[in-house]
Order: structure tokens, then C-alpha cells, then sequence
């Protein structure tokens, strides 16, 4: 078992690919998903510490942003580490100076809250005394989490003890579902695996598993992976305040292995739930969300 985690923050462009496009490019690839679940014994299960997805967890065989590049400094400042224990479990996103947007799937790998943090400006992850390390103090779950399919809405929201004093630039929160258009160039962005395993003889199709909640992206050899789980999928802009959020990192089969395209959370399907919720509990609602005054 080979893993190549990066402890740098890595990003990498792919293509937004429309839920009628988001499906393993080979008729011959058809329904296999419960021989995917029986193979369960032969395959490792945990690389490193990595939260993913069932689907890549159950298929893994060996880990992977895929073919990003480091991050530049001091740019995508509002993509944040969430940690239990010190140790990086998946990506989430500032939408607040006191919240924070993440899958819903990572928030089930912590069982206590008091040992995990949010690690805000710290770009690569080795270096300890860099950055804030925040408490959460309230966890929210999409409530059609799982509802349909596994994994629909897979949105969470932390919010954190106190507000950030770094300085971060919050990124905008994508309300409209027409975007990204199909084949718009997006930016993912995670200190998930870089290495990609061989995908050889596996059958497994998309069909049916991909609701309006989700979006696809993909790029020949780039991917998110396990380890970029709730971190940002953005169209960018000049710079972090101008970034729109479009999606999280949800699942996928595998990672980089041009059948199957990496899956998002779609962010403008959730839209409506995280203004509520953000307007409700943040002290400090960015202006975007248009909260009511109280
Ligand atoms: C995938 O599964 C389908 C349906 O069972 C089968 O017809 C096809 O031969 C399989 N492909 C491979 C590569 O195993
Ligand atoms: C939860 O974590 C805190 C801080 O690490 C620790 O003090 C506490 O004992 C833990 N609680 C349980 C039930 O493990
Ligand atoms: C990350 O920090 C560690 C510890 O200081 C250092 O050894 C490593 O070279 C750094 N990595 C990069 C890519 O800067």
C-alpha cells in the first residue's frame, strides 16, 4: 500500500461536468457497485488518517489533489484543515470569519469535538505553530443528508468558538444553479493524496448514484482525493474575496483514472440551508447572505 500524502495545500484545475455528463464514460462499465462493496476484505481500508468517501474508501487501493501544484502563498486563504487530535482529516471552507462549510460525511469521523480544531492559515500542515487552531462549538448537518442517495447533501456547518483573527479573505458562496456551466474551468483545492493507485478490472457505474445535489468535475490525470474531503471547489476570481464557491469534495471512485470523474456537493442546491443557518448563528454574517437585520 502506497500513500503520497502531501502536507502542503495543493490545487488543480478541472472541468464542471453537469449531472446528465456525470457518469463512467464506458457503456461496458454498468452497475457493479455491490461487487464494489463485496471486495470490501481485499482492500485496504485506511490510508493514513484520510476521511473519504465509502465509495473510495471501500475501493481504495492506493491513495491521491492529483496532479495539483502547491498552492500559491497567501492565496485561497479561506480554505481551512479540520483536525481531531492534530491530525488532518479534511478540507472545509470559511464562509464567515466564525463558519465554517464542510462535508457532512467528515463531521461523522469525529466522535469528540473537544479534540478537534480547525487550522486556519497554515499552509503547510508540518509546521505546528503557524496559523489559529480554532474549537468548534456547534456542528449542523445538512437535515437530507443522505435522504435519497448516499451522500446527497453532503453539507455540514462548524461553528467556531470564536472568529478568526488571521487574516483571510471569505470566499463567495455560489446561490445560483446554473453554475458553473458544463465544462467551465474550476480550481480544487486540498492537502489530500497525490498518488494514484491502478483501477484495472473495476466495475462500477455512476448511474444512480448522482443526485441534484452533486456535480462532477474532472481533468485527464487530476482529481481531488481522499484527504481533500469538504474542501473548495471554486471558479476564480482575482482574488479570495472574488472566488465563488461552487462546490465541496464529496466522493468518487478511485481518484484521477479518467473513468470516474470526482464528485462535489453541489453548493447552490444547499444554498438556502447554510443562509438560514449562518444568518441564525453567526456573529458576524458576511454581507452576502443579505441577513435581516434583528
Ligand atoms: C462489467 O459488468 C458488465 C455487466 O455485468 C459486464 O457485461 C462487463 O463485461 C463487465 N466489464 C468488465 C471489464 O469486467
Ligand atoms: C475528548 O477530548 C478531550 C480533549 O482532548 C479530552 O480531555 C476528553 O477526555 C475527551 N473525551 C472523551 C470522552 O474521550
Ligand atoms: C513544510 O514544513 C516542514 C517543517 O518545517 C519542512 O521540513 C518542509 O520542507 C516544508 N515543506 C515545504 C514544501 O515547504
Amino acid at each position: 500500500m502506497k500513500s503520497s500524502r502531501t502536507l502542503i495545500m495543493r490545487c488543480s484545475v478541472c472541468m464542471a461536468l453537469l449531472s446528465s455528463s456525470c457518469r463512467a464514460s464506458s457503456d461496458s462499465i454498468r452497475g457493479l457497485f455491490q461487487r464494489a462493496v463485496h471486495t470490501e476484505d481485499n482492500v485496504a481500508h485506511h490510508v493514513d488518517s484520510d476521511v473519504h468517501s465509502p465509495h473510495r474508501e471501500l475501493l481504495s487501493k492506493s491513495p491521491r489533489v492529483v496532479g495539483g501544484r502547491t498552492a500559491p502563498s497567501n492565496r485561497y486563504t479561506y480554505t481551512v484543515s479540520l483536525q481531531s487530535n492534530g491530525v488532518h482529516l479534511c478540507g472545509g471552507v470559511l464562509i464567515a470569519i466564525d463558519v465554517v462549510l464542510t462535508a457532512a460525511h467528515c463531521t461523522s469521523q469525529i466522535s469528540n469535538w473537544s479534540s478537534a480544531a480547525v487550522v486556519i492559515g497554515r499552509e503547510n500542515l508540518s509546521i505546528d505553530n503557524e496559523g489559529e487552531e480554532l474549537k468548534v462549538s456547534e456542528v449542523m448537518v445538512h437535515p437530507n443528508y443522505l435522504q435519497n442517495v448516499e451522500y446527497d447533501n453532503d453539507f455540514a456547518l462548524l461553528f467556531l468558538s470564536q472568529p478568526t483573527m488571521s487574516k483571510v479573505g471569505i470566499v463567495k458562496v455560489n446561490r445560483v444553479n446554473s453554475k458553473p456551466a458544463a465544462y467551465q474551468s474550476v480550481l480544487v483545492l486540498g492537502w489530500g493524496d497525490t498518488a494514484v493507485g491502478d483501477w484495472n478490472g473495476i466495475n462500477v457505474t455512476y448511474d444512480g448514484y448522482i443526485s441534484e445535489s452533486m456535480m462532477c468535475a474532472s481533468f485527464k490525470n487530476r482529481d481531488s482525493c481522499q484527504g481533500d474531503s469538504g474542501g473548495p471547489l471554486i471558479v476564480e476570481g482575482e482574488d479570495d474575496t472574488s472566488d465563488l464557491l461552487v462546490g465541496l469534495v464529496s466522493w468518487g471512485v478511485g481518484c484521477a483514472n479518467n473513468i470516474w470523474p470526482g464528485v462535489y456537493a453541489r453548493v447552490s442546491s444547499g444554498y438556502n440551508w447554510i443562509r438560514r443557518e449562518v444568518c441564525l448563528r453567526s456573529v458576524f454574517p458576511p454581507e452576502q447572505f443579505d441577513c435581516e437585520p434583528f
